[in-house]
């Protein structure tokens, strides 16, 4: 491409609120010449990098007539809501680039049922999974599983539609919960009972245009909510990346074993998946094995990620989109970086917004360190908590030890009633160290 082109300012939209936006809107606001930025809805920290707009992330009319008033250059997909409901054929169809793949590639994290079939179809290693609409037909295939038993509601249900469960009567009551009680709605009709796999977790995110691929480096998320794997599962309670556990070797295995074989299968029926393709791993005895594909970057995995990256970010999104991706033009600092999420007492339950948040500025002085705000709103010229996740603290350094003291002495400058965090983010690469 020519060098031209790729440093032309452009007007690029990022459609979402969270950390992960607000890190794409950072990344974005590096590049020169300067770009104009929108971010729908955004938050209290995109605000001074892009023009927040007051529209849902999830409303995908309202966000395709604002795209064909003001024609973006590029439009960076966060969440999987707008995907799975079509954004990326709507803006197709004005002729606009849009970074995120169509409604009928983002089924591979829309139902976990299709991600199955289709990795069934690409020989893709995964858990062994059997899927039922019916309660009594489900509950009577649990003898043929092992205990502990993973329930899965088929569709999105904001990552709360997986129980792992102990005892056979735990996983009945999931089961019944989600095809009689349809606490998931829709989104429970149909589930997945699945072997359940052990070892460490990792997420591999790749970049592709429908045919080449470039591997994002590695990151792990930690989902619990508590120090050591304890408490509740949530939407990611910090991220450090590279994960030592995916070796160049494991690397290599889900480039070719994974994703190449998914992105081909998927274009044999028909559907070039252009975007993020996210293979959430389990790597064990037997090696890496998939537990769930998301169709976008993962949050807080990409507060850790970009960092790292070298490079224009514009340029190497619009090249998925325009489907001529040149995996040689992804450069990878050897830094690695620590992100530490902040949350609002309660979360993952119920928890309250609207408490006032002190030390930002204090902790955004610290070397190599950004504070990414994840639920955030301004009121009356102050910043508040808007959110369960409310900031991801992160830091780079020249070493994973030197990143971890950054991100969290950086965190114990920001003060909000009830603020928690983990204290043992990226714990694990020290283990293998
Ligand atoms: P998912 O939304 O599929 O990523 O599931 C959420 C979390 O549940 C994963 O990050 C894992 O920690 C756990 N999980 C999902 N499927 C399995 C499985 N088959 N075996 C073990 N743990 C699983
Ligand atoms: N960090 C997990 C996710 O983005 O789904």
């Amino acid at each position: 491409m020519p060098a031209a082109l790729r440093l032309q300012a452009m007007k690029i939209l990022v459609i979402g609120g969270g950390g992960r936006e607000h890190a794409l809107v950072w990344r974005l606001a590096q590049e020169r010449p300067a770009h104009t930025l929108f971010c729908a809805p955004g938050n209290a920290g995109t605000e001074s990098l892009a023009t927040n707009l007051p529209i849902a992330a999830e409303d995908v009319p309202a966000l395709t007539a604002w795209a064909e008033q003001h024609r973006p250059d590029l439009t960076v997909a966060g969440p999987e809501a707008p995907l799975c409901a079509g954004v990326a054929d709507a803006f197709e169809a004005l002729g606009l680039r849009l970074f995120g793949p169509t409604r009928a590639a983002a089924r591979m994290e829309g139902s976990k049922l299709f991600a199955k079939e289709i990795m069934m179809a690409a020989g893709v290693a995964t858990a062994r999974a059997e899927s039922f609409a019916d309660a009594r037909q489900a509950a009577a295939a649990l003898p043929r599983f092992q205990l502990p038993v993973v329930i899965k509601a088929d569709g999105l249900a904001a990552g709360k539609g997986v129980s792992v469960c102990a005892t056979r009567p735990e996983a009945e009551a999931a089961i019944r919960e989600m095809l009689v009680d349809s606490v998931f709605g829709a989104a429970g009709a149909r589930i997945l009972i699945e072997e359940f796999l052990e070892g460490e977790e990792a997420s591999i995110l790749a970049l592709t245009d429908g045919e080449r691929i470039a591997l994002l480096p590695s990151a792990q998320d930690h989902k619990r909510v508590g120090d050591d794997d304890t408490g509740p599962n949530t939407g990611g309670m910090g991220a450090y990346s590279p994960a030592p556990v995916v070796t160049p070797a494991v690397a290599e295995f889900v480039t070719a074993r994974v994703i190449e074989p998914v992105v081909r299968e998927l274009r044999r029926r028909g559907i070039v998946y252009r975007g993020v393709l996210y293979a959430g791993l389990m790597i064990g005895r037997e090696g890496p094995k998939v537990l769930e594909f998301n169709c976008r970057f993962g949050d807080p995995e990409t507060q850790a990620v970009l960092p790292r990256l070298d490079g224009d970010l514009s340029a190497l999104l619009l090249a998925c989109a325009e489907g001529r991706l040149d995996p040689g033009a992804l450069r990878v600092r050897p830094e690695p970086c620590v992100t530490v999420v902040m949350a609002s007492r309660g979360y993952p339950g119920h928890y309250l917004k609207g408490l006032p948040i002190g030390g930002l500025d204090a902790a955004s002085r610290h070397a190599g360190t950004v504070v990414f705000h994840a639920g955030t709103a301004r009121r009356d010229g102050a910043v508040v908590t808007a959110g369960g996740r409310v900031l991801a603290v992160t830091a780079c350094a020249p070493d994973m030890r030197q990143a971890v003291e950054r991100a969290y002495a950086a965190a114990a400058e920001i003060r909000f009633d009830g603020a928690h965090y983990r204290s043992d983010i990226a714990r694990r690469a020290f283990a293998r160290e």
